[in-house]
Parts: C-alpha cells; structure tokens; sequence
C-alpha cells in the first residue's frame, strides 16, 4: 500500500467531470514525493514556464532508424541519420501544429520553440492561468532534504482541444530529485597520505592519474588527427572548469602536450564561462581527464546555467535540444550527472530517453556515469533498490565503476541495477538471462528481473587526482564516464581516418561484439550500507555480465584490432 502511495501513478485517458472545456487527465500523482511537503497553493500571480511537448509525426521511427545504423548485423550500419532526416521523423504533423496554434491564440498565448523540429515548445503564464488551461492545482512544496521550494501540481488535464497533439505538460507532476545531484561522490579529500608504490607500474594505490589510465588500458599519448573529431562534455549545477587548472594538471600529468591544450565553452541556460567562479570538482574532473586522455581531440564543455538547478530534468532537455540543433553534434558525450528514476513520470522520462535515441542516430555515442551509490538506498521503500536515470534508457551508455588494479575489481559505490519503466533491451537479453540464471535469486524482490540492466561497462573510478588550487584525490563513476568517453573518442579517430563512420550508439555492437575488447571484472561488489544498523547490500562482480560493472573495463589494443583498425 505504502509503495503504492509514494510511487507516481500515471492514468490516462481518464475523462474528468463536467467541464466546458471536456478536459482528460493526462498525468496525476496519488502523493507528492515522500521528500516533498505541501505548502499551500502558489501565488496566483507568479509567472511560471511551461514546456509542452507536441506529439511527434513518427516516434517510433527513430527508435527503429537508431537500432538499424547501431546493429552491427544491420545493413544499414554506420549509415547515421543527419539532422534533416531525424527532424523529418519527429516533427509534429500539420494538424497537431494547427491545434496547438489554434489553441495558443484563443488563449492570447505566444509559445517559444524549443527543439529543433518543433516538438517542445514553452510558455511562460501566471501560475493562475495556467491552473485554468490545464485544470491544475499548481502548489508550493517544500523539499524537507534541500529546504528549497518548488512549485508543482499533482495532476493536469488537457483540453479536448490538444488530446493526441500535447503528450506532456512540464514541469507538473516531476519532482526535483530529493536529494541534491551530481551523483559525484564528494567524497573529496586534501591529499596527504604518500604510499609505497610499485615502481613498475604509474598506478598506485593512492593515486589514479593519466599515465595509470594510460598504462592500465592501453590508451596512446598518439595525438588524434581528425579535425571533425569531437568530444561533448556535460556540466551542469555551478561545477565550472578552469582552464589555468587544467594547465597545471596537463604540465604535471602530460608534460609531452602544450599546456595550453584548450576546449571550447558552450552556455546554455544562464551557463557562463566565469575563470572566477569556486570550484566543485566535477567540472575540474570531466574537463582534466577528458583533455587530458583524448589528446589533441575537440573538446567542448556544454555547461548549463543555473536555471537547472532545480534537478527535474529541465537542463538535460535544454542539453537536448541545443545538441540536437548542431549540424555536427559532438561524435561523444560524457556526463556526470543523474537521478533516481522514481520521482520522474515515466513519460518524461522517455521524452528525453527518446531524445538520447535522436542523437545516437546522428552517430553520437552517449555515455553516463551510472551513479555512486550502489543499488540505490530506497527511495520508494526501504527494501527496494533504486535504478538511477538516465543510465535506465536502453539508448544510452551506461558506465560504472571499479578500484584498484591488476586486477581491478567493483567500486563499491558503483550504481547498477534495473530499470522498473524500460524492459529489457533485445541487445543486453543474453548477457543478463545468464547473470539473472545464475544470481537472479540474490536480493530477489528488490529489483525488477525484466527491467533494462545496467551499467552496460566500466572503468576505474577511484582516487582520481584532480587539480584545484591543490591535487587531491576524488571519486566516482564521475570518473569512469569521462574515461571511456576519451577512449572511444581515440577510437573514433582512428575510424575517421580511415574515412568509416564513427561508433555511434554502443550498446548493440558491444552485447554482440565489444565484449570481447573488455576486460571481465569479477572481484568485488556495490554493498552499501543503507541505513545505520542495517547489513549492506548489492551485487557482486562476477564472470560475464554483472549489475555493478556491465561487460566489463575497455582495452584499447583488443578495441582496435575488433575494429581491424
Ligand atoms: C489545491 O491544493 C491546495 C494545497 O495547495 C489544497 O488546499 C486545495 O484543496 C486544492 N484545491 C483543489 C480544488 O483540489
Ligand atoms: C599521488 O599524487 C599526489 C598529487 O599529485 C602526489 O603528490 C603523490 O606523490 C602521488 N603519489 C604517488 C605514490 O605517486
Ligand atoms: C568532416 O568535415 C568536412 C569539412 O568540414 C566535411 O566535409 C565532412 O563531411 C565531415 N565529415 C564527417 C564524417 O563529419
Ligand atoms: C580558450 O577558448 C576560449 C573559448 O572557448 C577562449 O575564450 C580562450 O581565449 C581560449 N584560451 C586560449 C588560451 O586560447
Ligand atoms: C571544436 O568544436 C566546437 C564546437 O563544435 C567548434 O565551435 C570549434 O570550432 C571546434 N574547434 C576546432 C579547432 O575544430
Ligand atoms: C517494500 O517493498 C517490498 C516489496 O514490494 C514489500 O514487501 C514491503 O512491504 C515494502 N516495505 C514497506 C515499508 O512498504
Ligand atoms: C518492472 O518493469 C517492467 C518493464 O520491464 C514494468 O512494466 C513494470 O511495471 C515494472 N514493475 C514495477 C513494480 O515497477
Ligand atoms: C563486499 O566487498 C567488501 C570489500 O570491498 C567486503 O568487505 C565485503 O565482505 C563484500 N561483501 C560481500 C557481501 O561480499
């Protein structure tokens, strides 16, 4: 009963009582999050922006086109779709334009376009007028983690007027996460302690650094050399980077590269390339490890203002849609960032999983850390795990994490586990029958055996030593995502060379090929400790595919000659 309560139920197509507008619930929540207390209705003047996403002409298409330039069995593989061709797919049909118009001017509205087909559009109301357009409550609830306050409604109608042309109204019935992102584990510290090393190898055991990850997979000091090459990283939250770190960290780590080795900056939503802005280490760790590992490649940091603050997805839609608008989108993706699924209505949750599918039918590899806390401490319930978002869409990359080496072995806070809004992807159904054969029984109940699995790879994702007015150590798959990010990028590389497509969307060549270019990690497992008093748990790291480190840590030699590169 209790799950029930605190799990947002979706109905559809649920025709409310008698109103002149003959208005359907579209989205409603039985409760607001657990984390999340009503504090009476908002102010009726307050201006607040609505996103709507416009039914699109031919959704499932993308996702077919995706699988189809993906699969290594297709004959369309590596035949990425370009920006037009995708545009054609998702753009709403005229009658849909023509009901959201009509709409818009009965009701003296002007939308904003926010993607690049027209699917999302904005408008900014009263928080009054929007509870007359779309039969709402719009409400102030306070978040009892954060203190901060935010304004939803626990359900929404459309009228007559927009069913089957407005799938969704944002935001609404999405909660924030409960507790403040990144994943990154700020489990930073001043770095003091010096080890024994072994002076045969660069890595230690209190230092990740380049030349360990140089050594550990194989990745060359060789500059990349294609001038279409690219790599995106995501930043999100106030994490900043700093280009006069990344030169100390490039001239201790990389004395063979020009220190003044640079990335390109994108802002959106307020985001500003401010040199004097305090640093929160993420920002520092995507940008020294990226620049610092995929030599010589176009780097840029996609960095979002402050307006995501807020943590319901409404950044990473804004990430989309710019991304999205390029006519070359970067050929990889690396970000740090994520949530919980549950608090997120399934349907906004796949408006931007199917905006991830867009792009990897661009040919972008998209890849996310998987998240630093284990199986997820209930958020739904004390017993259940929980899968974190956006690593539970099955078009993305989903990266964990491990420690030491030879041989590595599961960080324990490596995310992993099942999505309860995706089932199982076609392409990862062998890998995880056999794990579910083998281990399913193991903390059965407490996840959701049919859900998509994840992380799909892994890499290291402890101690990475990090510069900000001091080297110090950091943590998490935060870690991991930026390092797989670069290698693939090196890949990629390689590939345009040879004038051949890039990698694009992972997942269908790995399950089926990639595999074999990974090292199998089997020691190690992602118990964490919920609650004090409370026996850890998690998964184990074990033979083949495993919840804590998917397929695997990437070897760059066995990825080349899989690649005939
Ligand atoms: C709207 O929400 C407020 C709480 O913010 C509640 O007191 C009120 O009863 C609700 N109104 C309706 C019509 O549901
Ligand atoms: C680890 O990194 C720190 C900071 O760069 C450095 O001072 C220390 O010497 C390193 N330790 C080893 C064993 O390399
Ligand atoms: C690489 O860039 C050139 C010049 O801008 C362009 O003509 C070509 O289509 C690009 N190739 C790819 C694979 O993006
Ligand atoms: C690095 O790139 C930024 C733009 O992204 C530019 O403003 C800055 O001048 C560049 N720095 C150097 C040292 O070239
Ligand atoms: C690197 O990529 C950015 C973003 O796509 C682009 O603006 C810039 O011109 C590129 N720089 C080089 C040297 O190709
Ligand atoms: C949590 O979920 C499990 C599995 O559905 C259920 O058996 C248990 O009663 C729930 N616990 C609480 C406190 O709701
Ligand atoms: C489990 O996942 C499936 C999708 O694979 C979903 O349909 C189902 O609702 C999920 N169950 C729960 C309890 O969330
Ligand atoms: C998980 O790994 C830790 C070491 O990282 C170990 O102490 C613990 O016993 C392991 N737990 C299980 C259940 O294997």
């Amino acid at each position: 009963m209790i799950v029930k309560a605190l799990l947002p139920f979706v109905f559809l197509g649920l025709v409310c009582g008698a109103s002149s507008a003959n208005f359907r619930v579209r989205e409603k929540l039985n409760a607001a999050p657990h984390a999340f207390t009503s504090v009476g209705p908002a102010s009726p003047e307050q201006t607040i922006t609505l996103r709507l996403a416009l039914a699109q002409g031919n959704a499932g298409g993308v996702v077919d086109a995706l699988y189809s330039v993906s699969d290594p069995a297709s004959s369309k593989y590596g035949q990425h779709l370009t920006k037009q061709e995708v545009e054609s797919l998702v753009a709403p049909k005229s009658d849909t334009k023509d009901a959201v118009d009509t709409w818009l001017k009965t009701n003296g509205l002007t939308a904003t376009t926010l993607s690049p087909a027209g699917d999302w559009i904005s408008i900014q109301v009263p928080v009054s007028k929007a509870n007359e357009l779309f039969d709402a409550n719009f409400t102030t609830f306070t978040n009892q983690n954060t203190g901060k306050d935010v304004i939803r409604t626990l359900s929404y109608s459309l009228p007559e007027v927009l069913q089957g042309h407005v799938d969704l109204v944002h935001p609404t019935v999405s909660f924030p996460a409960s507790v403040e992102l990144p994943l990154a584990a700020k489990q930073k510290r001043a770095f003091h302690s010096i080890v024994q090393r072994d002076p045969s190898s660069a890595c230690s055991a209190d230092n990740t650094t380049i030349p360990c990850l140089q050594e550990l997979y194989g990745i060359p000091l060789t500059p990349a050399t294609q001038k279409n090459n690219s790599l995106g990283v995501t930043g999100f939250f106030g994490n900043n980077a700093h280009r006069d770190w990344l030169k100390i960290f490039l001239q201790t780590y990389r004395p063979d590269m020009d220190p003044d080795t640079n990335y390109t900056f994108v802002g959106f939503d307020g985001g500003v390339d401010d040199p004097t802005a305090p640093s929160v280490s993420e920002g520092e760790l995507d940008i020294q490890y990226t620049v610092g590992l995929a030599t010589n490649v176009n780097v840029t940091y996609y960095f979002g203002g402050i307006d995501n603050q807020d943590g319901d997805l409404s950044g990473f839609l804004d990430e989309l849609n710019l991304l999205l608008s390029l006519d070359t989108p970067p050929l990889v993706l690396t970000t740090s960032y994520g949530r919980s699924e549950s608090g997120l209505t399934f349907d906004l949750v796949d408006k931007a999983c199917q905006a991830y599918a867009q792009l990897g039918a661009r040919g972008t590899t998209i890849l996310f850390a998987s998240g630093d806390s284990g199986v997820g401490c209930g958020q739904i319930n004390e017993t259940l795990f929980s899968p974190t978002f956006p690593s539970d869409c099955p078009f993305v990359t989903s990266v964990g994490g491990t420690q030491s080496f030879s041989p590595e072995e599961a960080w324990a806070g490596s995310s992993g586990g099942f999505s309860n809004y995706y089932a199982r992807p076609s392409y990862q159904d062998a890998a995880v029958s056999a794990w579910l054969d083998a281990h399913g029984s193991e903390n059965a109940g407490r996840f959701n055996a049919s859900g998509r699995a994840f992380p799909d790879l892994a890499a290291k994702a402890d101690r990475f030593i990090i510069y900000a007015s001091v080297f110090f150590p950091i943590f998490g798959t935060s870690a991991s995502s930026p390092t797989v990010a670069s290698i693939i990028a090196l890949i990629n590389d390689r590939l345009l060379a040879q004038g051949r497509p890039p990698l694009g969307f992972l997942n269908p060549w790995l399950y089926s090929t990639g595999y074999q270019a990974l090292t199998d990690i089997t020691a190690g497992n992602s118990s964490i400790q919920c609650a004090a008093g409370e026996a850890p748990r998690g998964f184990d790291a074990v033979e083949g595919w495993d919840p804590v480190t998917g397929l695997g840590t990437p070897n760059f030699d066995k990825l080349l000659s899989l690649l005939d590169l």
